[in-house]
C-alpha cells in the first residue's frame, strides 16, 4: 500500500513509497492493529493533506465535543486544556473563543499554521513525556487532555500514556475518540485500515493499555463520525465514578466477539466479498459506457482503490474540495484528483461515494446530481 494521504504529482510516481499494510489482532491485549507502520515523519509533515474543517458537520461536531467536555469535566475556575493532534484548531477554537487557557500540539506545520489563524495556541511537535515536562514547567498540569482521530495514529501508545500520566491533574481527564472496531466489523468498512490508523480501538483494548499507567475508563460515548467512532473518557484510578455505559459496552463487545480471533477471520472473508462486489459493479458501469467519478479523495479511498486494484480505467477522476489534493493523483492508483467544480460542471453517470461517512451532508448538498438521474455507488451500507 502507498501512504493514504500521499497524493502526488506525475514526476513523483517513480519514487512513490509503498509498505506492507498487514492488519493483525493481538489475543493478549485484544488490540486490532497494523504490524508495520511507516515512519511518522513520512505521514505528518509540512504538507499534510488532511484538514478537519472540510466538513461543516465536523465543525459542529467539534463544537459539541468541546462544550460537552467543558460542561461535564471542568471543575477549576481557570481550567487548562491540551489537545493532542489539534490539526487546524477546529476543536480548540471553541475554548479559545471563551478565553479558556489551551494548547494545541500538532506535528504537521501546515495545518498548525491554519489553527493560528483561528486564535488557537499551537506548538508544532509530537507529544511525548519530554514535551509534557516542558508544558508543565510553562503552564502547569492540565485539567483535560483531548484528542480526536489522533490516538489511533500513534504507534507508541506507551509513550503517550506516560506523558498523559505526567501532564494530567489529580482530577483531570483524558478524552479521545477514534473509529470504533465494532462499527468496522459490523459494516465491513475495511477502508478504516491504512497507514495512519495503527489501531482500530475497542473498549477492551484501550482499557488494557491505559490501565498500565493508572488510568481507568470511566465513560464511553458512541459517535457517528468517521463512519462510527467511540469516545473514551479516562481518569486516574478511583478519582471519578465509572458510568454504567462502560460495562454495557464491554458486554456488547463480547457478544460481537471483538475479543476473539475467529471474528477477524470472518472479517477477512467479508472484505474479500466486498472487493468482488465493488469491482463487479464498476465493470458493469464501464460495460454500458457510463462515466464514473469518485466523490472525495479520502484517506479511506486509498485502501479501497489499492486493495481492489481499481484505477483510472474504471474511475475517470476523483472530485475533492481540498486545494492541496487538487491537480495531484491518488496514491498508488494514480487517478487524477480534480476540483469539485469539475464534478458539478459536467455530472458523470455515477459517483462512487468515498466519503460514505459524510453521506447525510453530501446527499443534502447533491440533490441536483441525484435529481438529474445521477447514481450513487457505494461499498459500505450506512
Ligand atoms: P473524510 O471522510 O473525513 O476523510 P478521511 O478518509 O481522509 O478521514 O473526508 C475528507 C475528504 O473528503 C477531504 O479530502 C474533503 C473531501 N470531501 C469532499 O470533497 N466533499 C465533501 O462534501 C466532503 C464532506 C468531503
Amino acid at each position: 500500500m502507498p501512504l493514504a494521504n500521499g497524493f502526488l504529482a506525475p514526476e513523483q510516481f517513480d519514487d512513490e513509497y509503498f509498505f506492507e499494510l498487514k492488519p493483525a489482532f493481538c489475543e493478549n491485549c485484544l488490540t486490532f492493529q497494523i504490524i508495520e507502520q511507516p515512519n511518522p515523519e513520512k505521514m505528518f509533515h509540512d504538507s499534510y493533506a488532511f484538514f478537519s474543517r472540510t466538513s461543516k458537520y465536523m465543525v459542529k461536531h467539534f463544537q459539541d465535543y468541546a462544550e460537552w467536555a467543558m460542561a461535564s469535566y471542568f471543575e477549576s475556575d481557570r481550567p487548562f486544556v491540551v489537545e493532542i493532534g489539534s490539526n487546524d484548531g477546529v476543536m480548540l477554537e471553541n475554548f479559545a473563543n471563551k478565553g479558556i487557557k489551551h494548547l494545541g500540539i500538532e506535528p504537521s506545520a501546515n495545518v498548525a499554521k491554519e489553527a493560528q489563524k483561528y486564535g488557537v495556541n499551537t506548538i508544532v511537535e509530537f507529544f511525548n513525556a519530554e514535551l509534557a515536562n516542558r508544558i508543565i514547567a510553562e503552564h502547569g498540569q492540565a485539567d483535560a487532555i483531548l484528542a480526536a482521530n489522533v490516538m489511533c495514529h500513534i504507534p507508541n501508545l506507551h509513550s503517550i500514556a506516560e506523558a498523559v500520566d505526567k501532564l494530567l491533574k489529580l482530577k483531570g481527564v483524558l478524552i479521545f475518540e477514534d473509529p470504533y472496531l465494532g462499527d468496522m466489523i459490523e459494516k465491513t468498512s475495511y477502508d478504516q485500515i491504512y497507514d495512519e490508523h495503527v489501531y482500530i480501538f475497542s473498549a477492551h483494548s484501550v482499557i488494557n493499555i491505559f490501565k498500565l499507567y493508572g488510568l481507568e475508563l470511566i465513560d464511553v460515548k458512541p459517535q457517528i463520525t468517521h463512519g462510527g467512532s467511540m469516545r473514551y473518557v479516562f481518569a486516574r484510578q478511583g478519582q471519578r465514578s465509572v458510568s454504567v455505559a462502560v460495562a454495557k459496552q464491554l458486554t456488547y463487545e463480547r457478544n460481537q466477539g471483538l475479543h476473539l480471533a475467529p471474528t477477524f477471520e470472518q472479517f477477512r472473508k467479508n472484505c474479500e466479498q466486498s472487493r468482488e462486489r465493488l469491482v463487479d459493479l464498476l465493470n458493469k458501469e464501464k460495460a454500458v459506457g457510463h462515466r464514473v467519478v469518485g466523490y472525495a479523495a479520502t484517506s479511506k479511498s486509498t485502501t479501497v482503490l489499492n486493495y481492489c486494484a481499481i484505477g483510472s480505467e474504471l474511475i475517470e477522476f476523483i472530485s475533492d474540495t481540498t486545494p492541496i489534493k487538487q491537480g495531484k493523483y491518488s496514491p498508488g492508483a494514480h487517478i487524477p484528483v480534480r476540483p469539485y467544480a469539475m464534478f458539478t460542471n459536467n455530472y458523470p453517470d455515477a459517483a462512487l461515494l468515498f466519503a460514505w461517512n459524510h453521506k447525510k451532508e453530501i446527499m443534502e448538498k447533491e440533490t441536483a446530481f441525484t435529481q438529474k438521474g445521477g447514481q450513487w455507488l457505494t461499498y459500505v451500507d450506512v
